[in-house]
């Protein structure tokens, strides 16, 4: 039941439009049912008693125009609630994707998310527009509609439409619990070749290399062939269930027929009544046949609610935005990092006790063995993660007091492999800007110069309007990490992070980013992780982290003359 409410509950308003759309669509084609067996009853009760009267055919008549707008608009309904309520729930959930706790992002798989995204969401879709409508609406209202008539023309008809309309829900029955496993399985198999694919996706240059091509194609045939048999299967079932339904239709209409026969033979029956119940019979047997496979495929759409359900009710990144702003001072953008220790489980920490106090546009260099939680500092004081203990400050304030989008905003970050998105150059910096949309060209031309990217971009045919997308392999890994340089260049937060820039770079590239760093340093607050050491060389202060401790700090010189692991660590890579 719950899983039912969450159907309802993602498509919302929207979900009830759809409902009453589908709802007026099978009572205008009911009421179309009803007039065809009218007539034909009122005809041949005038086409015994020799007499002829269009009113009837004149009513059909101006049914049908009535209600024809009704059909229109009941579908109208049906599908524009349906695309609300389909773009409510994509809308959702993609916000959602974006506002999970860092934590929560690291721990999933995210070819679960894009299955969630992709397949139970077109689940979910296909309810909202055709499933709802066609296979548990249309059928309920039309049936139980017909069900009255009929009960109200001869009671004894309705009790004959029942019996046999039970007769068929416990024979479908039988089948609909298999149809239903019968589609899950289905989906699980398709999921499975889904993230298969997107493995091979990220993959690709390594599986050419490897020549593991044959492989992974032969293994994902094998699983579109296993989807492919499970469909199979689920759908003989359904058909099964069809063709019940069908001879359960012809029997009872038989029945409606030889009935009528008896009673029109025994009684003061008038025959012709049957004929206005006749057609309506159809309805009923397909409400109960359907009855078993319309309930198992709201429990199939159900299963995938409930998944986009859970998905949804996770718990969201807590950007404390019931707190006021962080107002630094962009002159003097101090941080400290007091007495700070944390793990990402409980019973292990990452960083221990750590102190560590950074001066306005101080240039701090983090080296260290990996594992030893350089980045993990870094993330704290963007705020993926709170800490255990310790508090962190920028500008003496405690972070924690302020909402984390201010906080945030002090900050431009450079990752490692710093993502570009499917944008021209230019929109690929201009993301940075903190005035994203009154920022002009000569500060992207600027930023770029500062990053030494400049050049390199005038040398491509479209300059700064070439598609990274189209061109993801004519641009460098150093290229890339310079582009993204440029772009946190562009933000006017005091604080620059920066977690190993270089690593991926050769020594020309590296110079390059070495460059630039000389151009911001003087302007900014700068954090910067490195495994070589050239790259931080000239910082005003180097600190070693080891496990979670700083066990060194001071600058180049005073570290080498210091004979400890920054001065063995460079005369490992200096020799
Ligand atoms: N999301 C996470 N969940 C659990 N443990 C993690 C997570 N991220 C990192 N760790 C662990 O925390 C420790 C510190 O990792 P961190 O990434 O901070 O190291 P690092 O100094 O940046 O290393 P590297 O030089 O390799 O980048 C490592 O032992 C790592 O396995
Ligand atoms: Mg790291």
């Amino acid at each position: 039941m719950h899983a039912i409410w969450s159907v309802i509950k993602i498509g919302s308003w929207a979900f009830v439009l759809s409902v009453i759309g589908a709802s007026i669509v099978s009572l205008s084609n009911f009421g179309l049912s009803f007039l065809i067996g009218k007539i034909t009853q009122v005809s041949i009760d005038q086409a015994s008693a020799g007499t002829f009267d269009l009113h009837l055919m004149i009513s059909l008549a101006t049914y049908l125009v009535i209600a024809l707008p009704f059909i229109i608009m009941g579908q109208t309904l049906n599908l524009v609630g349906g695309q609300f309520a389909e773009k409510r729930l994509k809308g959702k959930m993609i916000d959602h994707v974006l506002h999970q706790s860092e934590a929560d992002i690291v721990d999933g798989h995210s070819g679960d998310m894009m299955n969630l995204l992709t397949n139970d969401a077109a689940v979910i879709n296909d309810f909202y527009f055709q499933g709802l409508s066609h296979r548990a609406i249309g059928p309920l209202v039309a049936g139980i509609a017909s069900l009255i008539v009929t009960f109200s023309v001869d009671i004894r008809f309705g009790i004959i439409a029942v019996i046999i309309g039970l007769t068929t829900v416990l024979t479908s029955t039988r089948y609909s619990k298999r149809i239903q496993d019968g589609y899950l399985s289905a989906r699980e198999a398709q999921n499975s070749a889904t993230n298969h694919v997107s493995e091979i996706l990220t993959n690709e240059e390594f599986i050419r290399l490897y020549g593991i091509d044959h492989k992974l194609i032969a293994e994902y045939d094998q699983k579109n062939m296993d989807y492919g048999k499970k469909v199979l299967n689920a759908e003989r079932n359904k058909h099964k269930v069809t063709g019940w339904n069908e001879s359960f239709d012809l029997i009872s209409k038989i029945a409606f027929l030889g009935v009528g026969i008896y009673f029109s033979f025994t009684s003061h029956f008038p025959f012709s009544k049957v004929m206005l119940l006749l057609p309506l019979q159809g309805s009923i047997s397909y409400m109960f046949g359907n009855l078993g496979v319309s309930w198992n495929y709201i429990l199939e759409t159900a299963t995938s609610a409930t998944r986009i359900d859970d998905f949804l009710t996770t718990e969201r990144e807590n950007l404390r935005m019931n707190l006021p702003s962080l107002q630094s001072v962009a002159a003097s953008s101090k941080i400290l990092f007091d007495h700070v220790s944390f793990g990402y489980n409980r019973d292990h920490h990452i960083l221990n006790d750590v102190t560590l106090d950074i001066d306005a546009k101080e240039t701090v260099a983090f080296v260290g063995a990996s594992g030893s939680g350089k980045s993990t500092l870094m993330k704290l004081l963007l705020g993926f993660y709170n800490t255990d203990s310790g508090n962190i400050y920028i500008d003496t304030q405690d972070v924690m007091q302020f909402n984390l989008p201010s906080v945030r905003s002090q900050m431009s970050y450079v990752q490692q492999e710093a993502p570009l998105f499917n944008l021209s150059i230019r929109e690929n910096i201009k993301l940075g800007a903190t005035n994203y949309d009154t920022v002009d060209d000569s500060a992207i031309i600027v930023a770029a110069k500062k990053a030494a990217i400049h050049d390199f971009i005038m040398t491509l045919p479209k300059g700064y309007d070439t598609q990274v997308g189209e061109n993801a392999g004519k641009i460098s890994g150093g290229q890339r990490q310079r582009i993204a340089i440029a772009r946190a260049f562009m933000s006017d937060a005091p604080i620059l992070i920066m977690d190993e820039p270089t690593a991926s770079l050769d020594s020309e590239s590296e110079n390059l980013v070495q460059l630039a760093l000389q151009n911001i340093r003087k302007e900014k607050t700068v954090l910067i992780a490195a495994h070589r050491l050239r790259t931080i060389q000239d910082a005003d202060t180097i600190v070693v982290l080891d496990h979670g401790h700083i066990t060194e700090k001071g600058n180049h010189r005073e570290l080498i003359e210091r004979e400890g692991h920054y001065f063995n660590t460079f005369q490992n890579q200096h020799n």
